[in-house]
């Protein structure tokens, strides 16, 4: 049985068994969210990097890869391990709460101020620390130039961090680590059309994406399209609409689960050379892919963020 060290603690687990698995199992508290890859809040770092090809290796940066980091959720045990834990206290960037506006019943801004050098560009995401066992993941609605760092959270009843930001004053302190993420305006696209499909929280990014573009000078046309469950259930609509009528070239509509196919090809929205950029709930993201490719889009055209959720 392969002997993993992590911190000043030593266990035996199983050949082969996952490793975030097998330290639960043990008693560690390792934080997690999404078990899947996408987080990175499982993050451990060996005193050898792995292979380069190793699953637990797959989603993070060179970077990362060459200083050991690995994902415990995605390591399947196959070695005598020394690990140390991700303290963000100590390695992530320390931020400053500036501010937590309510945009529905069940959606906030967050606003942070980063008390260090952060590169992102909108719409990548970050993993947000309140302490050392409690990490989420958070796509970023704001532009690097904008005065503060903005997040669009849904609140979850149970929801472990959702519940415990909102009652967190301005000037208190959380972290931020992994600025990743391929959903982001590139430059290269400039006159291509640009079709922005969105559901829930990824308003948020999504409308960041947007403004990117046309700050970079974006010529093609640019089309938000909100899902929503009910008229009800939408936010920053009149804001939305309010900033579409200042830019000619962008298009805001809002539709929902039975008119959304309709509504792509009736508009002719999915032009051939078009960027479609789908963020949204797993299975939302899932379900837009199918309607995209049938519409003659090449796998590199369709970028997507799903939200995962902890399990
Ligand atoms: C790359 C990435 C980017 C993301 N960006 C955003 C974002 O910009 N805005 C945003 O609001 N969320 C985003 N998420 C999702 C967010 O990280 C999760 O929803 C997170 O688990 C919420 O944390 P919590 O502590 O509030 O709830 P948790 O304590 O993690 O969960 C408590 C309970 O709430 C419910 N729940 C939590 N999350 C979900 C979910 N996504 N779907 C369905 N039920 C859920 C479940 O019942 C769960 O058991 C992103 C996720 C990923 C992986
Ligand atoms: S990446 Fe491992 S729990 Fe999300």
């Amino acid at each position: 049985m392969p002997q993993i060290e992590l911190d000043d603690r030593q266990f035996n687990l199983p050949l082969d068994c996952n490793l975030l698995d097998g330290l639960l199992a043990a008693g560690v508290s390792v934080p997690h969210s999404c078990r899947s890859g996408h987080c990175q809040t499982c993050l451990l770092q060996s005193d050898q990097p792995l292979e380069q090809d190793d699953p637990a290796c797959s989603n993070l940066s060179p970077e990362q890869h060459a200083e050991g980091w690995l994902l415990a959720c995605q390591c399947w045990v196959s070695q005598n391990l020394i690990l140390t834990s991700f303290d963000p206290t100590k390695s992530a960037i320390p931020a400053l709460i500036t501010g937590q506006t309510r945009l529905a019943d069940d959606v906030i801004e967050l606003r942070l101020q980063p008390r260090g050098p952060l590169r992102y560009k909108a719409g990548q995401h970050l993993t947000l620390w309140l302490d050392e066992n409690l990490g989420r993941s958070y796509s970023i609605a704001s532009l690097p130039e904008d005065d503060e760092l903005a997040f669009h959270l849904r609140l979850y009843p149970q929801g472990a961090f959702s519940q415990r930001i909102q009652r967190m004053d301005n000037g208190q302190t959380i972290y931020l680590s992994g600025v990743a993420g391929v959903c982001h305006y590139d430059p290269d696209w400039h006159d291509r059309p640009l079709l922005l499909l969105a559901r829930g929280t990824a308003i948020g990014m999504l409308h960041a994406i947007a403004r990117d573009a046309l700050k970079q000078g974006h010529s093609g046309g640019i089309s938000l399209i909100v899902w929503q469950r009910s008229e009800a259930s939408g936010y920053r609509h009149q804001q939305l609409t309010e900033w579409a009528a200042q830019h000619p070239q962008v298009t805001y509509l809002t539709t929902d689960d039975s008119q959304g196919d309709q509504l792509l090809r009736q508009r002719g929205l999915v032009a051939r050379n078009a960027m479609a950029l789908v963020c949204g709930s797993p299975a939302f993201v899932e379900r837009q892919r199918k309607p995209l490719f049938m519409s003659g889009l090449a796998r590199r055209q369709v970028l997507d963020e799903a939200f995962l959720g902890s399990h």
